[in-house]
């Protein structure tokens, strides 16, 4: 049987909550296949730093390099925390990961599932996906203060957009619309400000749109984009964009599609050359932490976006239909019956994919 290699870091919060959930249905959904996962568990995160001071050591980067995926629940402290300042988890820990095992495409996609509430009155068919470029722009940390902590402080965050990486995640865009029913790509930039890193991801974008002759092109800026995300989101299929606006971006897809606690992302290596990275795109919510009030369906169909990448995507598929099956029973939740724990809500998703009877 094949035996795949997986790196779980559960992090921080309710990290571990939920990958505790997802690794359940990763189980359940592959109990059928010829495919056993091995599982490494990495302790990662806010936690450890307070009581290690590591980050993430050159030891742990090259063994999670020598797996084959990546499951991640969401690392990082209370917003604010002194003893976190210079946001060392998020840079030193999870971007270093992306930057590192060359995560140029970041997968967020949106959909609005049957019976799901949406905080729009009229979402409409609500499922699109944004390609949120992972390697460059503001995150790259090319940036600096001079004179810092004086009233003539200036402090600099400089965008880094090269032709190679916009035009490599551009590339993986259209062929994400070309794979699908809608064969619509829209790019989202600022290039009524940002003139110089928009026009060359404007004329990339029109480069490569001559190769994918059945996909349909239009540009919004960003500003623009967060309003038809709120009035019509129906009009998107594709979203490419740069790695900021991506990052906000899809927090407003995950709200208007259900909320946080849904949505699921992949950090990829399209190239294969390094694993890749899936985590639910929420972070690790310490003002619900410890609790059991998370949400695991982000983190449970972020295991389906890795199974599909694996090529397996028979149990993808279960994993999908299982979820949407529990999403269409929630309806009933609510004034009648107490919120269900993280645990319960794994627990029912487990048992549609153990128990044909509850498909
Ligand atoms: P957050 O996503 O952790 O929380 C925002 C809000 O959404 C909170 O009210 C939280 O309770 C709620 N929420 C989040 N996930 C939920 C779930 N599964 N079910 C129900 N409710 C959920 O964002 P934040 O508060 O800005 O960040 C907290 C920490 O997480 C910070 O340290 C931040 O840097 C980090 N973070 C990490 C990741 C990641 O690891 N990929 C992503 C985002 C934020
Ligand atoms: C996300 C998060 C990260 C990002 C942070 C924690 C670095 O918000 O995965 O969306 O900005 O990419
Ligand atoms: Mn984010």
């Amino acid at each position: 049987s094949t035996q795949i290699k997986l790196a779980v870091i559960p992090g921080d919060g309710i990290g571990p909550e939920v990958v505790a959930e997802a690794v359940k249905v990763l189980g359940a959904a592959t109990a059928v296949d010829d495919v056993t996962f091995d599982l490494t568990w990495f302790s990662l995160g806010a936690a450890r730093f307070l009581e290690t001071g590591d980050v993430l050591t050159d030891d742990d980067l090259a063994s999670i390099a020598a797996h084959d995926a990546i499951l991640l629940g969401a690392v990082g402290g209370v917003p604010g925390d002194p003893r976190l300042a210079n946001a060392s988890i998020e840079r030193g820990l999870l971007l270093k990961l992306r930057f590192s095992l060359d995560h140029y495409v970041n997968l967020r996609p949106s959909v609005l599932f049957p019976g799901v509430p949406s905080p729009l009155a009229a979402p409409g068919n609500v499922d699109f996906v944004v390609v949120r470029e992972g390697t460059e722009g503001p995150y790259v940390g090319n940036g600096g203060a001079i004179r810092q902590g004086t009233a003539h402080e200036v402090a600099n965050e400089v965008s880094v957009n090269t032709a190679f990486g916009v035009e490599r995640v551009v590339r993986h865009a259209f062929s994400v619309a070309q794979a699908r029913p809608g064969r619509h790509l829209t790019l989202v930039h600022k290039t009524n400000v940002l003139v110089f890193a928009g026009s060359l991801w404007q004329r990339i974008v029109t480069a490569v749109a001559s190769e994918f002759p059945e996909v349909s092109v239009d540009y919004l800026h960003v500003d623009a984009a967060t309003i038809f995300l709120v009035t019509n989101p129906s009009r998107f299929d594709v979203i490419v964009t740069d790695n900021l606006f991506g990052d906000i971006l899809t927090d407003l897809a995950a709200a208007i599609s259900g909320g946080i606690g849904l949505a699921a992302s992949g950090n990829i290596n399209p190239d294969g050359r390094f694993p890749s990275m899936f985590e639910p795109v929420h972070g690790s919510a310490p003002d619900i932490a410890g609790k059991q009030l998370a949400d695991p369906t982000a983190a449970i169909l972020s295991v389906a976006l890795l199974l599909s990448h694996l090529g397996l995507t028979d149990a993808a598929a279960r994993v999908t239909a299982a979820v949407t099956a529990d999403i269409a029973a929630r309806r009933g939740d609510g004034a009648a019956t107490a919120p269900r724990s993280t645990t319960d809500v794994g627990n029912a998703i487990v048992t549609r994919l153990t128990d044909k009877g509850l498909q």
